[in-house]
């Protein structure tokens, strides 16, 4: 191929040969992406990242009706100031509007926007709002960029990075998704000081996860800044942020479409992800059903023997220090034992026949088990205070 730039655009060239014998044609499609994350505590900072990110392009902001009552006049002016002509459509705060329904709205609003191909959605919300933005934006056009700015210490944490992005579906979470790198992400920590203790406390039950499945240095560090943490210590917000970004860019890097599925990441979410569904995606925070199941997973392996001693006791200490539920009197619902483990049944099928565990053994080491049978469940459920039949 040859390829010439010319005043009136480019002349291109090609003589592909015919092929010789008729062996079957491979086709090749790599893409790399590679995308910054930045954390920042003034938002006059967060414009800036936010407007390189953008380069000039359209922007189509997408954020719910809390964020934009607390910062979509901020949002707005900011980005104008830097020269951009943004759009923003907002949505009813909570899980409930991660649905296709909602989805399939943006679609239309998008549709009857000036928007194009190169122009980025700004997903300004929880991780709500990033994964449906993302999915959103991963279909439209067939795939537009989109800049995360998380607003809550779970999508800090988590929710925003990774690339992972879905609505869900009665029958199951995130059933329906894509993958789909975000541009970039820019979390704001100064943000954070109005989320409320409750959502702090669920952000830091994922940030808590990644230390136990990978990281010792981490755990350490939040064991010991706990209370710096929980009362918003802007230089242990900082630090929490930034280090569980890292933690999760570099385990996600080893396999970021997931070819294989025992990943880690996600200890606490065989029993979290089912304690959500049955609950209605709602009433329980997404942080503290992953609490919850790293307390009933982590008691699996503590029954198997394959814990070190100590590690469950140490694990829920510092989960009843962050409040985070482990116990189900500790959990804002009630929930019916039998309910999970039919949710997780089903999970099952969507796996193909098995349904894995992410078993921790110790700090920054975890078993992925694919043996773990209804009867330690059921017994793991019990001893946590989950009433289960028979
Ligand atoms: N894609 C991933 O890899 C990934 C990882 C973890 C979690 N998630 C998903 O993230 C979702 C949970 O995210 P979440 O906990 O951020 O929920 P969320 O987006 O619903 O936000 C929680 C609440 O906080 C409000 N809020 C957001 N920012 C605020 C601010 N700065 N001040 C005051 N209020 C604010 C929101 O309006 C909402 O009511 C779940 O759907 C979960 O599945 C995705
Ligand atoms: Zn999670």
């Amino acid at each position: 191929m040859s390829i010439t730039p010319l005043e009136s655009g480019l002349r291109i060239r090609d003589a592909i040969p015919l092929r010789a014998g008729d062996a079957p044609v491979v086709a090749r499609a790599h893409r790399s992406d590679t995308y910054v994350v930045h954390v920042t505590d003034t938002f006059a900072e967060t414009i800036a990242r936010v407007a390189e990110l953008v380069d000039g392009a359209g922007v189509a902001v997408v954020t719910d009706t809390s964020v934009e009552a607390l910062y979509g006049a901020m949002l707005l002016r900011g980005l104008r100031e830097a020269g951009l002509d943004p759009v923003l459509r907002s949505l009813p705060a909570g899980e409930a509007s991660k649905s296709l329904a909602r989805a399939v709205d943006l679609w239309h609003w998008l549709a009857d926007s000036d928007l194009a191909r190169r122009d980025v959605l700004l997903a300004f919300g929880g991780g709500v709002v990033a994964d449906l933005t993302g999915w959103v934006a991963s279909a439209f056009m067939r795939g537009l960029p989109y800049v995360n700015v998380p607003t809550t210490l779970l999508a800090q944490v988590d929710g925003a990075l990774g690339g992972k992005v879905a609505v869900n579906h009665p029958r199951a979470k995130n059933l329906i998704g894509a993958f789909h790198q975000p541009r970039g992400v820019v979390s704001d920590i100064g943000l954070l000081r109005s989320i409320g203790g409750r959502h702090l406390r669920a952000g830091l039950a994922e940030a808590i996860k990644k230390a136990v499945i990978a990281s010792p240095a981490y755990w350490d560090f939040i064991e010991g800044q706990a209370d710096a943490i929980l009362r918003q210590d802007a230089a242990a917000l900082r630090r929490l942020v930034s280090s569980a970004a890292a933690i999760k860019t570099a385990l996600i890097e080893r396999d970021p479409y997931e070819d294989d599925l025992r990943r880690p990441l996600n200890f606490g979410h065989t029993v979290g992800h089912p304690l959500e569904t049955v609950t209605g995606y709602g009433p329980l925070l997404h942080g503290e059903a992953v609490a919850f199941g790293m307390a009933v997973e982590a008691r699996i392996a503590a029954r198997r023997g394959l814990a070190a001693p100590g590690l469950l006791q140490r694990l829920e200490r510092l989960l009843r220090r962050c409040d985070l539920p482990t116990r189900a009197a500790d959990l804002p619902v009630p929930v019916d034992g039998e309910a999970v483990i039919r949710a997780m049944e089903k999970v099952r099928h969507i796996r193909a026949g098995s349904l894995r565990y992410v078993l921790p053994v110790d700090l920054g080491e975890t078993l992925i088990a694919d043996d773990v049978t209804e009867e330690e469940l059921r017994t793991a459920l019990t001893e946590c205070g989950v009433r289960v039949a028979g």
